[in-house]
């Protein structure tokens, strides 16, 4: 269950806007950060606060990529695999990063530091084949490059924390 300080910060978001249910996807993002993915019970617990059935909240969940309904690693790492970056060799790309981490497409490696999650348009085509990798844009990518990525996302906080970036905007 959520706890109360992340209950709290989901009212108030929902006073931010004129219609509650308008504060759906921040307040995911939120519980999304405490618990690190979007069980069913926290789906059904955020559907009680915005007085919606689980069901609407289960429908935002799966649709968006940035939502997980299971567990992930503490990386992300999405290869966009859009036209701009299909034709410039992002197929394989993908398929070297999940055989180097060992894991299939939208799988976590078996230490859980990295997710690879294969995506729509990242919106940085011109730098096809990209990743994002957390919350850095990298690219044009060549396999050769692959274990530096690695190592050095290795080096960062992990995916970035809605809470804590709400935190300290608010701070
Ligand atoms: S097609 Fe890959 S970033 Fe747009």
């Amino acid at each position: 269950m959520l706890t109360e300080k992340t209950v709290q910060a989901i009212l108030d978001l929902q006073k931010h806007y004129p219609v509650k249910r308008s504060a759906l996807i921040p307040a995911l993002h939120l519980a999304q950060a405490e618990v690190g993915y979007l069980p069913l019970d926290i789906q059904k617990q955020v559907a009680g606060l915005f007085e919606i059935d689980v069901n609407e909240v289960n429908g935002v969940v799966t649709f968006y990529d940035m939502f997980f309904d299971k567990p992930v690693g503490k990386h992300l790492i999405h290869v966009c695999k859009n036209v701009s970056c299909m034709l410039r060799g992002s197929d394989a790309l993908l398929g070297k990063l999940c055989q180097k981490l060992q894991v299939h497409s939208d799988g976590t490696s078996a230490d859980g530091e990295f997710t690879v999650i294969a995506s729509e348009c990242l919106g940085a085509c011109d730098r096809a084949p990209m990743m994002l990798v957390d919350e850095k844009v990298v690219g044009p990518v060549e396999e050769g490059m692959l274990e530096q990525i690695l190592v050095e996302a290795k080096k960062g906080p992990g995916h970035p924390s809605p809470v804590e970036n709400a935190e300290a905007s608010h701070g």
